[in-house]
């Protein structure tokens, strides 16, 4: 039987219970996108669908959203699910799975939920949060089946370029593994987005959202884009964790998805607003290490004087907080997110400062 000691996500738990500060810079996607400004009419919803496997229509979007045949797509509660049906159809109890370090902590969850043993490469700060090859190849063993990473990097931002993801098909084709490229992040670079990492070959499994980009969570309107067999073993495990997606999210899903420009150009005015101050604030302080990414929400911030809990706990003070580097098994940083209200993010970053200013003074 597969240990059942890691059936909880700490990351999870602080995210639910710990980011209600005023000035919340912990939350990693944009916000919210009003239901009120969506064109929706009550008569378009309905409660109850017919589809057997996902809504047809949605399905049809997905996959036009992607460029990829329908048989590829399969529907999922958010990238979180998206991200347990991939890792369920392709790692069994036993098996290795090569992990980025640092990541999104739930990947981790997941794979040891299913039994796997976690190893891990490095992404390092000074590095850019490149991915090394060679530093790949070094760690993959004859026992790994999945190597797993996320693309814009969670928690630093950067983006896994081409000749990369290039270079991890070479080395799973080899060891006859495949890759797992979270994707959830990539969509905010709007058209600029590169086509997901399947068309680069059948040993990628993409998983993705409206959630990051688009502020529409609740919708959880995820899915994965695999070869069709694997995406039809998705499916049918999909069969044991609920009937059907809830029919009302599906329909909403639909008209999201035909009305993802409007939506998309309200995420990059706050992304463009927000980078203005988050670009003035980093140049306002000489106490911090990081490397800035090109695109999306998301910066990863090493203070170079005093430790990231004394900050957590200076900025309880000021009403602010941030993702701590520990959820991420890197303490001695934090991840902060720029997708929030631009007022809201403004006066967070400024409250960060006089943070930061005090670490180190307090007795
Ligand atoms: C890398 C990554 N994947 C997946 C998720 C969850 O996404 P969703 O809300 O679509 O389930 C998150 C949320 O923080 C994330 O950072």
């Amino acid at each position: 039987m597969p240990s059942r000691t890691q059936s909880r996500s700490p990351y999870m738990e602080f995210s639910k219970l710990r980011t209600g500060a005023k000035y919340n810079l912990a939350a990693s996607g944009i916000m919210s996108y009003p239901l009120a400004e969506l064109p929706v009419r009550i008569d378009e919803l309905e409660i109850n669908g017919t589809d057997a496997y996902g809504y047809a229509p949605l399905n049809e979007r997905l996959a036009r959203l992607n460029g990829v045949p329908q048989e590829c797509v399969v529907a999922a509660a958010g990238t979180s699910m998206a991200n347990h049906l991939a890792m369920a159809a392709t790692v069994e109890p036993g098996d290795e799975v090569l992990v980025e370090h640092p990541t999104y902590q739930l990947l981790v969850s997941v794979a040891q939920y299913l039994g796997a043993t976690i190893r891990y490469f490095e992404r390092r700060m000074e590095d850019g949060f490149r991915i090394d090859p060679e530093e790949v190849e070094r760690q993959i063993t004859p026992r790994t089946k999945l190597i797993v990473i996320t693309n814009l990097h969670n928690p630093s931002g950067a983006i896994v370029d081409k000749n990369t993801l290039r270079a991890l098909d070479d080395i799973t084709s080899k060891a006859n593994a495949l890759v797992l490229v979270d994707e959830v992040y990539l969509e905010a670079l709007f058209e600029q987005r590169p086509r997901p990492a399947l068309h680069l070959g059948e040993r990628f499994l993409v998983t993705s959202s409206l959630t990051k980009a688009y502020g529409l969570s609740g919708l959880r309107c995820g899915w994965v884009l695999a070869a069709p067999e694997l995406a039809q073993r998705m499916w049918h495990i999909h069969d044991l964790y609920g009937v059907n997606a809830a029919h009302p999210a599906e329909l909403l899903s639909v008209i999201a998805l035909d009305n993802l420009d409007r939506i998309a150009t309200r995420a990059k005015e706050l992304i463009a607003t927000n980078r203005r101050v988050l670009d003035a604030f980093l140049a306002s302080r000489c106490d911090l290490e990081y490397h800035r990414p090109e695109f999306g929400t998301l910066i990863f911030l090493k203070p170079r004087f005093g430790r990231v809990d004394e900050l957590c706990r200076l900025l309880e003070k000021y009403e602010t907080c941030v993702a701590p580097g520990s959820y991420f098994d890197v303490p001695e940083g934090f991840r902060v997110g720029i997708g929030g209200d631009p007022e809201m993010t403004r006066e967070g970053l400024s409250r960060l400062g006089l943070a930061l200013d005090g670490l180190g003074k307090s007795s």
